[in-house]
């Protein structure tokens, strides 16, 4: 499965079969974090098997069922732009997960953050989780906004490469599907900012991230 692919067939899914992440794949998982703990200076870890992150009423309220595998996205409280960096670098590790038929979900709120078996270090914030593992179903496509809702690109002066972005941002995943972001094209490059919401600076990480990956060209 190409990048490409793997945008395509996303989608959020919160039951999980009750089956281990095969061991093969937790060292690649383990290698991709570890780079991408290195690129960025993030404390990114994989947790296995601590269901009560998820056992709660909010959990519940999500509907979440079988959760028991997650990424922890963890980060110095003083970086400038931790929220967004945990979003552009947890949607490379999504991206991933779902090339290797796992599949996950973002998951901002609805857990119980202090029961987390994560390592949060002195000074350090854990940002939000992404619950990882083989799901019951593939997730389902979800309602998306207009083009024209997050872009103030004309199509006929879009280059190729910028409409393929473009369609990527859109199917990128949101908090609460909210798609509060905005695209541009500045002197031929693309410029992405977010609106205010709650995860607005992560979404505009993940939206950065699945942009770049299906244009090949990087955004700010
Ligand atoms: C930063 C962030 C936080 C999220 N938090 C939650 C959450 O607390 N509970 C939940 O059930 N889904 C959560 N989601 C999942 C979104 O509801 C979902 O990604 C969105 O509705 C789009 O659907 P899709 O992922 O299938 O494209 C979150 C998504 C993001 C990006």
């Amino acid at each position: 499965m190409d990048i490409k692919e793997a945008i395509n067939t996303r989608h959020s899914v919160r039951q999980y079969q009750d089956r281990p992440i095969d061991s093969e794949l937790v060292g690649k998982l383990n290698a991709l974090i570890e780079e991408c703990n290195e690129q960025s200076g993030l404390h990114i870890q994989l947790i296995l098997d601590d269901p009560d992150c998820f056992n709660s009423f909010l959990a519940h309220y999500g509907k979440f069922e079988g959760a028991k595998n997650y990424i922890a996205l963890i980060g110095r409280k003083s970086m400038n732009d931790l929220d967004e960096c945990c979003g552009y670098y947890g949607q490379r590790i999504v991206l991933e997960a779902q090339r290797m038929g796992l599949n996950t979900c973002w998951v901002g709120g609805t857990y119980s953050k202090g029961k987390s078996a994560a390592e949060i270090g002195a000074g350090e914030k854990l940002v939000c989780v992404i619950t990882i593992g083989y799901g019951q179903t593939q997730g389902a496509e979800r309602k998306s906004k207009p083009a024209s809702k997050v872009c103030n690109v004309k199509e006929a002066d879009m280059p190729d490469w910028f409409k393929e972005g473009l369609d990527a941002a859109l199917k990128a995943p949101t908090a609460m599907n909210q798609q509060k972001f905005l695209l541009s094209l500045e002197d031929g490059k693309a410029v992405i900012t977010a609106k205010r919401g709650p995860f607005a600076k992560t979404d505009l990480g993940i939206v950065k991230y699945q942009f770049e990956a299906a244009s090949g060209h990087k955004c700010r």
